[in-house]
């Protein structure tokens, strides 16, 4: 497989791709022989004992054993070889290498969250090494969401209450997309993350510069990556747009009223408390679908969020 992919398939990405590309077409070529062949004998039978006259009756031949048992042996080898081949790389795909490097995957309504051994974490933005088994261990905070990187052909279900994984080793550095394979509401479609695969180096220099706001970065213009890199932008606009949830433009100092009739105006404590505690207060007019940010978003990126937010007159 080149690098742009088949007419049939994307781009194969990971060391896994080439064998499961492998199998898919073998499956597509075999199948296509198959019915090639079978449309071809049924062309010519039609063709051979086309009812010529009145009393052109064909002779009765209820079985030919011989033919049987070829149409039968054959079939089973190949259903057996599928299955030897698709099971010994479900193995494969299914265990990971010891030496793998584990990243911590949460998925909630709607964007992913990537959490590495050194505690940093990037929101919607899956960096790992070329060259390297990664192992992802995935969690789901809400409903069932299903992880799927279509260049490196691996999916799982990300379920809520238990863990579940899966592993990759990406052939060489570049970027590929996570897309959530499984239906959970109202902006499914987006929930979609980066894969950006570093050399060897430069993955250890990202891990290490990775932590957080750089320190020359003013807070609001921080802010403004958070919201677009952890998911905010899926929900919130930032032109009185009206989404998911409640637009941020003009929000800082207005009045919210909320679905149960009380209201509060908008201020710091206010929308910190909408970020870690999202369903304590919904606006009237909106659904609580708000997942919370505890413990993806620190305080300081919560408090470059508001600082963003405030910006939005
Ligand atoms: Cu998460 Cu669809």
């Amino acid at each position: 497989m080149d690098k742009l992919g088949s007419i049939f398939l994307p781009p194969a990405k990971s060391t896994i791709a080439g064998e499961v590309d492998a199998l898919f077409n073998f499956i597509t070529g075999t199948s296509l022989l198959i019915l090639v062949a079978i449309m071809a004998v049924v062309i010519y039978l039609i063709i051979k004992y086309k009812r010529k006259s009145d009393d052109d009756v064909t002779s009765l031949n209820d079985h030919n054993t011989a033919l049987e048992i070829v149409w039968s042996i054959i079939p089973v080898f190949l259903v057996v070889y599928v299955f030897y081949r698709g099971f010994t790389d479900y193995i494969k795909i299914g265990s990971a290498p010891d030496d793998a490097y584990e990243i911590q995957v949460i998925g909630q309504k709607w964007n992913w969250t990537f959490k590495y051994a050194n505690g940093n974490t990037s929101p919607n933005e899956l960096h790992v090494p070329a060259g390297r088994p990664v192992k992802l261990v995935m969690q789901s905070r809400d409903v069932l969401h299903s992880f799927f990187i279509p260049d490196y052909r691996v999916k799982h279900d990300v379920i809520p209450g238990r863990y579940t994984s899966l592993w990759f080793e990406a052939l060489e550095p570049g970027e590929s997309t996570v897309f959530c394979t499984e239906y959970c509401g109202t902006s499914h479609s987006d929930m979609m993350a980066k894969v950006i695969v570093h050399t060897g180096e430069e993955f250890d220099q990202w891990l290490k510069e990775s932590g957080g706001r750089p320190s020359d970065m003013p807070l609001a213009e921080y802010g403004k990556q958070l919201y677009s890199k952890s998911g905010c932008q899926t929900c919130h606009s930032i032109d009185g747009t009206k989404l998911v949830g409640p637009s941020y433009k003009g929000a800082f100092g207005s009045t919210h009223t909320f679905a149960d009739g009380t209201s509060a105006v908008v201020d710091e404590n206010y929308l910190k408390n909408s970020i870690l505690n999202p369903n304590a207060q919904v606006v009237a007019g909106y659904a609580p679908v708000m997942p919370t940010y505890q413990g993806i978003l620190s305080n300081d990126d919560i408090d470059a969020i508001i600082e963003f937010i405030k910006e939005l007159k």
